[in-house]
């Protein structure tokens, strides 16, 4: 059985919490997409030229231990500009979206252009300010910095000129600015369930 669940939308507004959750509650295997993307960007600083970066990625470059700051944050944002880069990760992704038993798929463009078949589709987002909120008490810093990086992420993810952040026309909206983890993960439960 192939069950994929696309789940979409800005830098901390909550996919990958919600992401995490329903794969564990029905089973389905998750995909963080903004990891690969992520460890790109950390070759790409290390000197790597993107696009090869990209064709040749593995499974140790997935586990650096440097994936998850700020600076890897923006250092993917800005190789997934490129339309190499996001062409070499592609046939990964939807591979891995059909493996039996069913995946979640989380990241940008997950709903349009990974998976525009996808069986479930949710956009996760939230305020700016609330998502910079949340970033900064995961990182600490200043929040008005952490709140610019985030406002420059948002916009060069949006305005990108092949697949921009935006939501599929037939996907679910979570605004998570004022709605707990907790229904925030029974509101994509609840359209999972609908979709069985
Ligand atoms: O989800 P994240 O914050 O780890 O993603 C890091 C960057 O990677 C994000 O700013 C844009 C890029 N990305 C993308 O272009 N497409 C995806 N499917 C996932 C991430």
């Amino acid at each position: 059985m192939t069950f994929t669940v696309a789940i979409d939308g800005p830098a901390a507004a909550g996919k990958g919490t919600i992401s995490k959750a329903v794969a564990a509650k029905f089973g389905f295997a998750h995909l963080d997409t903004g990891l690969l993307y992520r460890a790109v960007g950390a070759k790409a600083a290390d000197g790597v030229d993107p696009i090869t970066a990209a064709q040749t990625l593995n499974n140790d470059d997935l586990n650096r231990d440097d994936l998850r700051s700020l600076a890897a944050g923006q250092a993917a944002s800005k190789v997934a500009v490129i339309p190499e880069v996001r062409a070499a990760l592609v046939d990964f992704q939807r591979r891995f979206a059909s493996q039996d038993g069913g995946a979640v798929l989380d990241g940008r463009d997950i709903g349009t252009v990974i998976c525009p078949d996808a069986d479930v589709k949710l956009f996760v987002t939230a305020s700016a300010e609330v998502r910079a909120h949340r970033r900064w008490l995961e990182v600490g810093g200043d929040e008005a910095q952490v709140l610019a990086e985030v406002r420059e992420r948002d916009d060069r993810d949006m305005n990108r000129a092949d697949a921009p952040l935006k939501p599929a026309d037939d996907a679910l909206l979570i605004d998570t600015s004022d709605l707990s983890i907790e229904d925030a993960i029974a509101a994509a439960v609840n359209a999972i369930n609908a979709a069985r």
